[in-house]
């Protein structure tokens, strides 16, 4: 349906993950979800219609990423820098987890998927957090995979902030300045406990990281596709695994 090529040039087509090496799935891939705008704009709709969209689009590829045995899915939601857009369009973005996770809780849930956020709760309103709450709270003792949303967050805030708990510690005495560590510093992050991505895949032709998990990111394979977030389908979820399976990660050894 699209003109636009994925990454993966060629334009060659999957039929379903029956190609992927099981013995190499990553354990955590990061999406960052853009386009949906553009998606739209492209069908002559309202920018929120894409992200009406591109809210359909988040079961299919959880549901997805679940199958092929992926331990932990985090996706970009809504950035520290997305509050400077139009009102109505942050109400909007603001309402979607009251319509996502009423409509697809039940099937999470049987799925045994555990819902997470990563990000501030300070900004977001009641409404919103309610939502977000209620489904960490409904699926806090699911096994499967961790579906993180990435909602109010930013990289340098998370990293000024992992930085102020550490000089506070610092000072209270609780940590000696020689015991910063990475692990130190890793454990004050939003992402405290979750490895490091492994893929990270960006949507919509940006060839930019956006503020998204600046230290977590450092030997993540990265993955970015012209395909806007709505139209990123199944298929091209697994093309993405498909193609992190053939890069050698040197982690800059030999
Ligand atoms: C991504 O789509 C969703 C959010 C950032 C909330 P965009 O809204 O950024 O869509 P484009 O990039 O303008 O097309
Ligand atoms: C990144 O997309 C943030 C999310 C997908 C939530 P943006 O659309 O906000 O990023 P820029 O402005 O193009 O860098
Ligand atoms: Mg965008």
């Amino acid at each position: 349906m699209s003109q636009k090529k994925s990454w993966f040039g060629k334009n060659k087509k999957v039929d379903s993950q029956s190609i992927l090496s099981d013995n190499n799935i990553p354990r955590h891939v990061a999406i960052i979800m853009d386009g949906n705008g553009r998606w739209a704009r492209r069908r002559g709709l309202p920018r929120i219609a894409g992200h009406h969209s591109g809210m359909k689009n988040v079961k299919k590829i959880t549901i997805a990423a679940d199958d092929i045995g992926i331990e932990i899915l985090t996706l970009y939601a809504f950035s520290t820098e997305n509050w400077t857009r139009p009102q109505d369009e942050v109400d909007y973005l603001m309402s979607l987890p009251q319509e996502f996770f009423p409509l697809e809780i039940d099937e999470l849930v049987q799925k045994n998927v555990r819902i997470r956020m990563t990000g501030w709760k300070e900004g977001v309103p009641v409404h919103t957090l309610e939502a977000v709450e209620n489904a960490i709270e409904r699926t806090k003792h699911n096994t499967g995979l961790i579906l993180n949303f990435a909602f109010n967050y930013g990289s340098r805030k998370e990293l000024t902030e992992a930085m102020r708990e550490l000089v506070r510690d610092v000072q209270s005495g609780s940590l000696k300045l020689e015991d910063i560590t990475e692990e130190e510093y890793s454990k004050r992050l939003q992402t405290a406990g979750l490895p490091d991505p492994d893929l990270l895949i960006r949507t919509s032709g940006e060839l930019r990281i956006s503020n998204f998990m600046l230290w977590q990111l450092a030997y993540t394979e990265l993955l970015f596709t012209d395909l806007y977030w709505p139209e990123f389908s199944e298929n091209d979820f697994y093309e993405a695994i498909r193609e992190y399976q053939s890069r050698i990660r040197r982690y800059g050894g030999l």
